[in-house]
């Protein structure tokens, strides 16, 4: 049993929160998508004393004022591995989005515990994907971390584990099958896809967009797994997929109004 279980219509998943007109993974972006999709995806990896923090990427600059807050921190390193909790909450999130009539002032990094807190308090569902950290030992612990605090937020129902990575998908199952998975992958579908999702007891599989027809669909409904697809920006590509018979988009832009 998966944590979505509204069956009625394309599944509206709201991709680092809605990322279209926010910026992305912070909490406004997933105060946003609430009333505008039915679950919130969002990317966890570690920082430097291992917290569980939501970040897309490996490296601070994109999303952040790194290059100016790290160097008056000793911190000339922008990977997210290499900076402590109490330095990435110095960081500004929200400044490099520049879009106007946000809130004044910093947007703050936030970390699954808060995240999870919110989840709870909305009963909004959360597809947590667990970025690869290029460490075993480091992808090990943030599995091992995640499951914790959700198991602590009393949220196992509200989440679902999505992953490119095999590894830490098994080490989820093992950890704490109660909570739901999804194999994320992009490109055609690996030749042993119905392998890998049994293997995982994947709830759900997550492929990207341009690799999904009505074969695919099928054979994943066949085989009871339901089927999210990413990253769909596109209300035409909505439709193609709803026709297909996908039960989810993950979207930039969530909108449960619009009609497929
Ligand atoms: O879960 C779909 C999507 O988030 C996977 O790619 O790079 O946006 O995390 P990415
Ligand atoms: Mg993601």
């Amino acid at each position: 049993r998966g944590p979505l279980r509204s069956g009625n219509g394309l599944r509206i998943i709201a991709h680092r929160g809605f990322r279209a007109a926010y910026p992305e993974n912070t909490k406004s972006a997933f105060f946003a998508s609430l009333g505008r999709s039915h679950m919130v995806e969002l990317d966890v990896r570690l920082s430097l004393d291992n917290a569980v923090v939501i970040f897309h990427d490996d490296r601070l600059s994109r999303c952040s004022n790194a290059a100016v807050i790290g160097p008056k921190l000793g911190l000339a390193d922008d990977r997210v591995a290499n900076w402590r909790l109490s330095d990435l909450r110095l960081l500004d999130l929200g400044g490099w989005f520049g879009a106007p009539g946000l809130p004044a002032g910093p947007e703050r990094l936030p970390t699954l515990a808060e995240v999870l807190a919110w989840a709870r308090h909305c009963r909004m569902p959360l597809n947590v994907e667990l970025k690869d950290q290029g460490e075993v030992r480091k992808n090990a612990l943030l599995v091992q971390k995640s499951v914790q605090q959700i198991v602590a937020a009393d949220c196992t129902e509200l989440v679902l584990f999505s992953s490119f990575c095999l590894d830490m998908l098994r080490q989820a199952l093992a950890l704490a099958p109660f909570i739901s998975r999804a194999l994320l992958y992009g490109g055609p579908p690996p030749p042993d896809l119905p392998e890998q999702l049994a293997t995982l007891g994947s709830w759900a599989c997550h492929p990207e967009q341009h690799d999904v027809d009505a074969a695919l669909v099928q054979r994943l409904h066949a085989e009871g797994r339901a089927v999210h697809v990413w990253t769909v920006n596109e209300r035409r590509d909505w439709q193609r997929l709803a026709a297909l018979g996908a039960d989810g988009v993950i979207t930039d832009c969530p909108a449960l109004d619009a009609r497929c």
